[in-house]
């Protein structure tokens, strides 16, 4: 676990400031070799336990920080829980990548080509990260988290609601790593070194942040019929405490009912719902039958949202 007092001792920052301004506390960095499959099997492990089965039809991980640029992490991810042979395949719309990868599940089991799919989102953050640029490095965090979907009725608790999605690339530079890609393969001569790290444009990517999700919660309450009093719980994406107030404010639903969990684990991109959710389960703050929100904004740009009835699990 990584405090903020321990940043603060190798960068011209404090926790006062981080509290103040992020709202968390502390998170976790993988130690050095340390791949974003072993993360992600573990939560993967956690999430098949749960829901009592050992076998899926197909394994989606959501990730900004596959294992390597080439081949996707899934398949390693699937090996790894001794489902070799299974479809796997990674999903990249950084911090919204759960929801889309949510959204592909659901597709395969509409279309009838799965019955239960392991939907994981895992992040190595910290190894994209100049870990001299305060702005970044204070504000992410390492970690996975996962659920399993399953054929279902579209009234039981746990069925998905619409998820809402979308999109717009004239953002890309609000968030992301220049180099390492089609675009900028080698290093380049005149290349700015700080290029290989992420960088991202804090102030802008709040005020999109909380448009975004507060506009795709909205539509898909909307598709649910329920009104912003219905919702039990706002679970979204963990990326700063004010977003998260902000966002419940224009939704008119109490700042009580958000699920916060950032200040445990920072801004964990695509595995920030599923952790949070998991936490929020564990603290019985989400009930079988509780109402709620998921809602994201990320690099891409990319947003979502979506609302569900929680249904009774066994064990987080
Ligand atoms: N410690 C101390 N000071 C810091 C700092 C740090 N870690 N990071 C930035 N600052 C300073 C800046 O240099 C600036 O100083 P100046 O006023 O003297 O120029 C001041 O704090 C304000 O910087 P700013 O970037 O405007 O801060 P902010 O209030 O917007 O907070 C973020 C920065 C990154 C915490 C905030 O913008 C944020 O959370 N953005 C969204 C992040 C996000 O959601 N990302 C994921 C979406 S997918």
């Amino acid at each position: 676990m990584v405090g903020n007092d321990d940043l603060a001792a190798r960068m011209d920052t404090s926790d006062e400031w981080i509290r103040t301004r992020t709202g968390i506390r502390t998170r976790h960095f993988v130690s050095a070799g340390m791949p974003t499959s072993l993360l992600a099997a573990e939560a993967g492990a956690r999430a098949l336990q749960s829901a009592g089965t050992a076998d899926v039809d197909a394994v989606v991980l959501a990730t900004t920080t596959p294992d390597r640029p080439c081949p996707a992490t899934a398949p390693e991810v699937a090996r790894r829980l001794g489902l070799t042979g299974r479809p796997a395949f990674d999903v990249s719309a950084v911090c919204t990548g759960f929801l889309y990868a949510l959204t592909t599940a659901a597709g395969m089991i509409a279309s009838g080509a799965a019955e239960q799919v392991l939907v994981i989102g895992a992040e190595a953050f910290s190894t994209l990260i100049d870990p001299q640029d305060r702005s970044s490095a204070v504000v992410f965090g390492d970690g996975a988290g996962a659920v399993v979907l399953r054929a279902g009725e579209p009234g039981e608790p746990g069925a998905l609601g619409r998820i809402v999605l979308g999109s717009d690339g004239s953002l890309a530079d609000l968030i992301t790593v220049r180099a390492g890609g089609s675009e900028q393969p080698r290093p380049h001569p005149d290349a700015d070194p700080a290029d290989r790290y992420f960088s991202m444009r804090g102030r802008e990517v709040f005020g999109h942040a909380v448009t975004r999700m507060t506009e795709s919660a909205r539509a898909a309450l909307a598709h649910t019929g329920w009104q912003p009093d219905d919702v039990d719980r706002l679970v979204g994406h963990q990326a700063n405490l004010r977003i998260l107030h902000a966002v419940a404010e224009q939704l008119d639903i109490p700042v009580e009912r958000l699920v916060i969990h950032l200040d445990r684990v920072g801004n964990t991109a695509a595995a920030s719902i599923p952790l949070a959710l998991a936490h929020a389960h564990e603290t019985g703050e989400l009930t079988p039958g509780a109402r709620v929100v998921l809602a994201a904004f990320g690099g891409g740009a990319t947003w979502g949202a979506t609302a569900l009835t929680w249904p009774a699990l066994k064990s987080a």
